[in-house]
Parts: C-alpha cells; structure tokens; sequence
C-alpha cells in the first residue's frame, strides 16, 4: 500500500452527523475532498444544504439528510436514503452536539439532561446501530465519535456536557473490542477549543481571546485542524489503530505518569 492509497476515501461513503455548519461541515468537506461520497446530515436543513453545495462546488459527491440524531426513527429512515443516493456508509462521524449548561447543578432540569444524552449519547449509538451491520457485511468500516476534552478533564459548570462527552469515550473503547473482528476501527476525537459558532456564542471574540490565555499554544483551534485528526482516522492509515481517544488541544491537556 502506497502512503496516497492509503490516506485516499475513494469509493467509499461517510456519513457526518452535525455537518450543517462547524467542525462536522470541515470534516465532510475534508472527506469529500479525499475522495468519499459524503451524507450531509444536520437537524438544519439550510445548513446541510448548503455544506451539499459546497461540497459539490469542489467536484465532490453529496446527498444531503435532516433529521434530529436524538429521533432514532427518523435518523434511521434518513439514513437509508442516504445509502439509497450513494451507497453503503464505510466512515460514520458522530460529531453532532450541543454546548455545555454553563451553570451549576442546581440550575440543571431533567429535560436538560435527558437532551443531553440523547444528542450525544444515543444519537451516536443509534446512528452506528444503523451503519454497522453493512460495515460488518463488507468487513471494513471506520467510525469516529467526537467528544471533548472536558469529557476527559471534566468541567466545573457542565457536568452533564462532561459526562455525555466521557460516555462517547466508554462506546468507543467497547464498540473498538466489539467491532474489531470486521475490521472496524472505533476511535474518539477529543477536542480542545475551537472556534465555531458554538464557542463564538458564550462571548464572541472577547471570551476567545480570553479563554486563550489557558491553552499553551496561546489561541483557539481553527476547525479544519481537528478536520485533518478525522481525516486520518477515517483512512487506511489508521488501520491499526482502535479504541483510542486522539486529543487535538494545543497542549492544554497532556495526560503525564
Ligand atoms: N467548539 C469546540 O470548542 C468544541 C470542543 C470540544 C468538542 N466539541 C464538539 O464538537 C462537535 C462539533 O461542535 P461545533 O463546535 O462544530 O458545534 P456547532 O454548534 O458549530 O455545530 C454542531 C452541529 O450539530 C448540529 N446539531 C446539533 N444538535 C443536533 C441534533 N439534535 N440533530 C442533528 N444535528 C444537530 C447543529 O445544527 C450544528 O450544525 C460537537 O459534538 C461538540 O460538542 C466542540
């Protein structure tokens, strides 16, 4: 296998959960430039639409699908269209989330954590129980489950975003043991700061240049930069490697001994 074989998405299917807009639309624009035929799937429907056409617009291939990831119904029904318009996923994303509580415990409802859970938690779940058996049939696939340093560092003022996020590591390390007889490699992004529309809104960028100050690298990621990590664990570079949380953070977590 040469190194270009190896790193290229040609022939093959990713579905990117969350890709309206942020890091979901850098990770399918990224995949869809390295060859996939890309399911742009968003709760927007402009949003999705318009990653579709900018995929399109670089000569990529893209069907777009809305559904809420928490709606596991409606999620599974779009992702059979989805597999009708392009063909069976190989790579799945799971990035689509919410922010934080930003509050203390007293402040948390019930509907907050259950949605909390069922974007994160089930949504990945439900939408790999969708994707796998056709994985395990081909006996290849590459998942990926996007979850956050605060799920692995925890965070004062969102518990139930920490504990969603640290839930998405546990079902990447046990779906790693339980797909890896196909072939099928599970791994976790971990994020650090990035600037998206889900960072600008807790300040703009007033509370960017700020919260730098805590990451060593001195600045907030641009997002493409976590869109190179889902790159490589989408490919065949990665091939040997399963069940690992990559955290991409600017050095402001690094797990010492
Ligand atoms: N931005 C950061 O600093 C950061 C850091 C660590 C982890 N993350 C995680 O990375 C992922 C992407 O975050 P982002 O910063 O690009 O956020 P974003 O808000 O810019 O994008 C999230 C996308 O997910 C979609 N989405 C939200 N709820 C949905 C639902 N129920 N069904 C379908 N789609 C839904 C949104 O419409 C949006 O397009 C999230 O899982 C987030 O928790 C972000």
């Amino acid at each position: 296998m040469t190194a270009d074989n190896a790193r290229s998405l040609q022939g093959r299917v990713a579905l990117v959960t969350g890709s309206g807009r942020g890091m979901g639309r850098c990770h399918a624009e990224l995949l869809a430039e390295r060859g996939a035929a890309v399911i742009v799937h968003d709760i927007m429907p402009e949003g999705a639409e318009e990653t579709g056409t900018l995929i399109r617009g670089k000569g990529g291939k893209a069907h777009v699908i809305v559904a809420d990831v928490a709606d596991t119904a409606a999620m599974a029904e779009a992702i059979r269209a989805g597999e009708k318009a392009l063909g069976p996923v190989d790579v799945l994303v799971n990035n689509a989330g919410i922010g934080a509580e930003r509050t203390g415990i007293e402040e948390v409802t019930p509907d907050w954590f259950q949605r909390m859970f069922d974007v994160h938690v089930k949504g990945a779940f439900f939408a790999t129980q969708a994707v796998v058996p056709g994985m395990k049939a081909r006996k290849r696939g590459k998942i990926v489950n996007v979850s956050s340093i605060w799920g692995q560092t925890g965070h004062e003022y969102g518990a139930t975003y920490c504990a969603a996020k640290a839930a998405l590591i546990g079902l990447t390390k046990a779906w790693a043991k339980e797909f890896a007889p196909w072939s099928i490699t599970v791994n976790s992004l971990s994020p650090g700061a990035v600037i998206t529309e889900l960072t600008l809104r807790k300040g703009g960028m007033d509370y960017i240049r700020e919260k730098s100050k805590a990451v060593p690298a001195g600045r907030f990621a641009e997002a493409v930069e976590m869109a190179y990590t889902v790159g490589f664990l989408c490919s065949g570079e990665s091939d040997f490697m399963t069940g690992q949380v990559i955290s991409v953070n600017g050095g402001q977590v690094i797990v010492g001994i």
